[in-house]
């Protein structure tokens, strides 16, 4: 059977093409060669096992858009996070994370703008408002050529941003364990080991790097497929006791 595929309107690959002009100097030759549709695992698919087993679950989304993720997740309560469509607050993530005081959160997806100062910054944010023994995943961390990575942003479909730069910095700090998974463009999990980690600040050296320096320093990351990383999820639940379950009277 065919599969249909989303039709790109002719202004849409116009102004792509008049981009790649204006940014051609940032050109990189290499790619990966990761092909997301014929890998059949996906956000959803990490988000609710992460979930699996945990008791009663808090979830918060930033970036929610057309709800197809925060739609499928199994948890008992969800908050979602957007200024301009989905979830359940319309805000950007800065202003919730500077005013929620609420209870804490289970698991935190990150999705929001791709840029990596604002990954970073949900990041901290999301460090700060998650439950002891939860986790945090980070969406669309895995560009496959320098037009998905480019910062402006070029590609209209597939754009990821840099946010990838934040995976260089987890790997840098010895309070947290993550996994970079190779599905659906790319999602890191994080296990925080201890509360409230700092996570190091490479801006300085990271700020101007672009495609060129993740494709270079790609073997440095723990980059795996679902099934690994399952048993990495597996494993940290038992070596750290487990995802306590929330406390019942
Ligand atoms: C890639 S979409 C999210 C997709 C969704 N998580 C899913 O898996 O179906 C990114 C969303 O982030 C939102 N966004 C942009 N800037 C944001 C910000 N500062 N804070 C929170 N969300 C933001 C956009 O409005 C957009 O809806």
């Amino acid at each position: 059977m065919a599969i249909k595929k989303k039709k790109i309107s002719l202004n849409t690959i116009i102004r792509e093409w008049i981009l790649v002009n204006r940014y051609k100097k940032n050109e990189f030759p290499a790619n990966f060669s990761y092909e997301w549709d014929e890998i059949h695992y996906n956000r959803m698919a990490v988000t609710n096992l992460l979930l699996s087993e945990m008791g009663i679950t808090r979830y918060l989304e930033i970036g929610c858009a057309g709800n197809d993720l925060f739609d499928a997740v199994l948890a008992d309560e969800k908050i979602g996070v957007d200024p301009r469509r989905g979830g359940t607050h319309r805000m950007t993530s800065d202003a919730f994370f500077s005013t929620y005081d609420g209870e804490a959160f289970d698991l935190v997806f990150i999705d929001g703008l791709h840029l990596y100062q604002q990954v970073r910054r949900d990041l901290d944010g999301a460090l700060r408002v998650l439950k002891p023994g939860g986790w945090i995943a980070i969406h669309d961390m895995l560009p496959r050529d320098w037009l998905e990575e480019h910062v402006p942003q070029i590609r209209t479909r597939g754009w990821t941003g840099d946010g990838w730069k934040v995976a260089f910095e987890l790997l840098a700090c010895p309070d947290v364990e993550f996994r970079m998974l190779a599905i659906d463009h790319g999602v890191v999990v994080v296990k925080p080991l201890r509360d409230s980690p700092v996570i190091p600040d490479l801006s300085a050296t990271l700020r101007d790097e672009r495609f060129g320096y993740l494709f270079h320093h790609f073997a440095l990351l723990p980059v795996v497929g679902y099934h690994e990383a399952a048993a990495w999820i597996t494993a940290r639940r038992a070596q750290l006791g487990g995802d306590a379950p929330a406390a019942t009277a």
